[in-house]
C-alpha cells in the first residue's frame, strides 16, 4: 500500500488568542477530544490570570500572551518557569507569529484582535477567525493580506463556518451562488412588542434563547447587531456583495446557514447549538473527523421554524446593510459605535433601544472614506468611538 496513505495526519499546531473566553474554552474542548489532530502550542488573554494559568497547565504550552501587563506578574507566580510570557499588544502580534505555529484562531472579543491577525498573516499562518469585528473594521486589509500571503481565512462564526460548509467542493465559484442566506435567532426579545424594548434591562438582554456566549455578543444577538456584523462578515470572507447576502429568523438554531444557487436550489449545513463544531471542522479542514461530538437526533426535533426579520422594529440589519453597501470607513464606523453602544448599555448608562440610535446616529455623522490603508480604518474606528460616546453621553469608554 502506498505509504503517503498509511501516513499519520497532520496535527495543527494552534495558537489560540483569547483562550479563556467562550470560544476559546470550546477550542480546549475540540483540543481535548482531537489530541492526535490538534496541539495548541501558544494561549493568549487580557486579563484573566487564573483560568489562563490552569490551562497552561492542562495543556502544557510554553508561550502565552497577556494584554493586560499589570497582570504580569500575577500570571508569572502561576506557571511554571520555563513558560515564556509575552506581555502587552506587542506580545499578542509575538505570540502570533511564533515559528511553531501553523494555524492562529482568533477568539478576542472587539477588533484588539486586528494587529496579531494581521501579524499571523504576515508570518504566514492560516488565520481561524471567531472575531468578526476585525473583518467588518478591516475586512478589505485581512482579505487583501491573506490573498497575497497565500493562507487560508477560515470562518469558525457558526453561520459563516455553515457557509464554508455548503461551498467546499463546489466547483463553480461564486457567479453560481445566488444568495447566502444567514439564519438569526432572533434573540430574546423576538417576539416581544416593540413599544416594550425600550425597558429591556441588562439581564434580559443577556439571556440567549440557544446560545451561551460572552457579554458583548450576547447583547448583540439581542439587538440583531450580531446578525449585521455577521453580514459585512460573509461579504468578505465570500467575496459576495452585500445585496446577495440575506437573513431569516430560525428560532431553533439547527440550521446554521445557507447558499442558494443560481438553479433555486439551496443547500444547508445543520447540527445541535455548539461551538465546538464549526471550531473543529475550521481546525481540522480540509478533512472531516470523527470526534466526541453527537450528531442531531431528528426524532427529537419537533420542527424547524423560519421567519423574516422585523427590520423596522430592530434597524441593526438595515445599518449594517447600509455599511456595507456603502463600504469604505463606514463598516469600521458601524463596528465601533456598537462596541461603545453596548458597554454604554452594559454600564447601565443607555437604555437597550439607544443602541441602534447611537449607531445610526454616529454613521450619519460620518464622512466615508476608503478603507484601504490600516491608518485610514483605525482612524475611522477612533473618530467613531469619540463620536458614539458623545451620542451615548459618556465619557469616551475605550480606544
Ligand atoms: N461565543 C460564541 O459562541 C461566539 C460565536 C461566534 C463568534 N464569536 C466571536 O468570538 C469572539 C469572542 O467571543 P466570546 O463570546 O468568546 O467572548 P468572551 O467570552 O467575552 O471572551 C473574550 C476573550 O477575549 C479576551 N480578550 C479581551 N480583550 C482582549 C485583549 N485586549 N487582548 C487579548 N485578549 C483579550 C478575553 O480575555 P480575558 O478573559 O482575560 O478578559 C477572553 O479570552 C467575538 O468576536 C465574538 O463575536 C463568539
Amino acid at each position: 500500500m502506498d505509504d503517503a496513505l498509511n501516513a499519520a495526519p497532520a496535527r495543527k499546531k494552534v495558537v489560540l488568542l483569547g483562550s479563556t473566553g467562550s470560544i476559546g474554552r470550546s477550542t480546549l474542548e475540540v483540543a481535548r477530544l482531537l489530541p492526535e489532530r490538534i496541539e495548541l502550542v501558544g494561549l493568549a488573554a487580557n486579563g484573566s490570570v487564573d483560568a489562563l494559568a490552569a490551562q497552561v497547565r492542562e495543556t502544557g504550552v510554553k508561550r502565552v500572551a497577556l494584554c493586560d501587563t499589570t497582570k504580569v506578574a500575577a500570571l508569572r507566580a502561576l506557571v511554571p518557569a520555563d513558560v515564556t510570557i509575552l506581555a502587552g499588544p506587542e506580545g499578542l502580534a509575538e505570540l502570533a507569529s511564533m515559528e511553531e505555529a501553523d494555524t492562529v484562531l482568533i477568539a478576542i472579543v472587539g477588533t484588539a484582535g486586528l494587529q496579531p491577525a494581521l501579524a499571523a498573516i504576515e508570518a504566514g499562518k492560516h488565520l481561524a477567525v471567531a472575531s468578526k469585528e476585525i473583518l467588518v473594521m478591516a475586512g478589505e486589509i485581512v482579505t487583501a493580506a491573506a490573498e497575497a500571503k497565500g493562507v487560508k481565512l477560515l470562518p469558525v462564526d457558526s453561520e459563516h463556518n455553515a457557509i464554508f460548509q455548503c461551498l467546499d467542493g463546489h466547483r463553480g465559484g461564486e457567479k453560481e451562488v445566488s444568495r447566502l442566506i444567514l439564519t438569526a435567532s432572533g434573540g430574546p426579545f423576538r417576539t416581544w412588542p416593540a413599544d416594550r424594548l425600550a425597558d429591556v434591562t441588562l439581564a434580559q438582554a443577556l439571556k440567549h434563547p440557544t446560545w451561551e456566549m460572552g457579554r458583548k455578543i450576547t447583547i448583540d444577538s439581542a439587538t440583531l447587531f450580531n446578525k449585521g456584523l455577521e453580514m459585512i462578515e460573509a461579504r468578505w470572507l465570500f467575496g459576495i456583495g452585500m445585496e446577495r447576502i440575506d437573513v431569516v429568523v430560525h428560532p431553533q438554531s439547527i440550521v446554521h446557514s445557507m447558499v442558494e444557487f443560481i438553479d433555486g436550489s439551496v443547500l444547508a449545513q445543520m447540527s445541535k447549538t455548539d461551538m465546538c463544531f464549526p471550531i473543529q471542522y475550521a481546525l481540522t479542514w480540509p478533512e472531516r473527523v470523527a470526534g466526541g461530538l453527537q450528531p442531531l437526533d431528528f426524532g427529537k426535533l419537533a420542527k424547524l421554524d423560519f421567519e423574516e426579520p422585523r427590520h423596522a422594529d430592530f434597524p441593526a440589519l438595515g445599518l449594517a446593510r447600509q455599511a456595507g453597501l456603502t463600504g469604505g470607513t463606514l463598516p469600521a464606523v458601524f463596528n465601533a459605535a456598537n462596541e461603545i453602544a453596548v458597554d454604554a448599555f452594559i454600564d447601565g448608562k443607555i437604555g437597550f433601544t439607544d443602541i441602534w440610535r447611537v449607531v445610526g446616529e454616529t454613521m450619519h455623522s460620518h464622512h466615508t472614506a476608503p478603507a484601504s490603508s490600516l491608518e485610514a480604518v483605525i482612524e475611522a474606528d477612533a473618530w467613531a468611538r469619540r463620536t458614539a460616546s458623545s451620542f451615548a453621553g459618556v465619557a469616551e469608554l475605550s480606544l
